[in-house]
């Protein structure tokens, strides 16, 4: 019922900048949650801002794709997928801030925002994608079941909102699609096990049944 009436939307550095008050207040009620999103406590409204803008700054700048998580027309989520990688690494994407509003956790926003951000990075050519994030989180077990895999953990990597360090994990998500290996034949007759130049020779003469 809930996952039907969610819309993911790309938005516009204009559409993000109307929606910038509840951005900003996505983020504050993240950092308040304990997630580990970069902030600590006291977060006001106002900081929430300021991080939005830079934002906007990039998505204007096609540095950042912004998508955001639409509940009955109000903002309840949200991720980015970060384009402004080195010249060497334009078949990468990063993801950064997927957060969802603690009143619309649980209901498939999270995931749904994260397929259509692997729809959008696919479209661009990125086919890599990457993310950190705190290991054990709600996050880490989103990441883990769609496809993403760990390459490795750094302990006491970020202070933690609510108190304490956690360990921060890096993720990574190859979208290319898996070709399949082409399978060995079976010998069936001593010309198979010639080079294979000649055994196919031997096996096109072969009369037909
Ligand atoms: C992580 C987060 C975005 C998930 O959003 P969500 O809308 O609640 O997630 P969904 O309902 O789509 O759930 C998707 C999957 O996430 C995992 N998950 C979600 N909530 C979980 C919880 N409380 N405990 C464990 N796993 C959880 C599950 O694997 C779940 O799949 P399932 O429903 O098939 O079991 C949300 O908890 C959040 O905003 N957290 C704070 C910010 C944050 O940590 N962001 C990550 C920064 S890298």
């Amino acid at each position: 019922m809930v996952r039907a009436s969610i819309k993911i939307k790309e938005l516009s550095a204009d559409e993000a900048e109307a929606r910038l008050d509840e951005l900003a207040y996505v983020l504050k009620d993240a950092v308040e949650s304990g997630a580990s999103v970069s902030f600590l406590l006291p977060f006001t409204i106002e900081m929430g801002r300021a991080f939005w803008r830079k934002v906007i700054t990039a998505v204007h700048d096609d540095a950042a794709v912004l998508l955001g998580a639409i509940l009955r027309g109000k903002l309840v989520g949200t991720v980015q997928l970060r384009l402004d990688t080195p010249a060497n690494q334009q078949h990468r994407g990063e993801v950064v801030k997927l957060l969802v509003h603690r009143q619309a956790r649980g209901k498939g926003v999270g995931r749904a925002l994260m397929q259509e951000l692997e729809k959008s990075a696919r479209s661009r050519g990125r086919v890599l994608l990457v993310l950190d994030t705190h290991e054990g989180s709600p996050a880490s077990g989103l990441y883990r079941s769609l496809g993403f895999a760990c390459a490795g953990t750094v302990p006491g990597y970020a202070q933690l909102p609510l108190g304490g360090v956690g360990d921060t994990s890096v993720y990574y998500k190859d979208l290319r699609p898996v070709v399949p290996r082409p399978t060995k034949a079976k010998p069936t007759t001593r010309a198979s096990t010639r080079p294979s130049g000649s055994a196919k020779k031997v096996a096109r003469k072969r009369p037909t049944r």
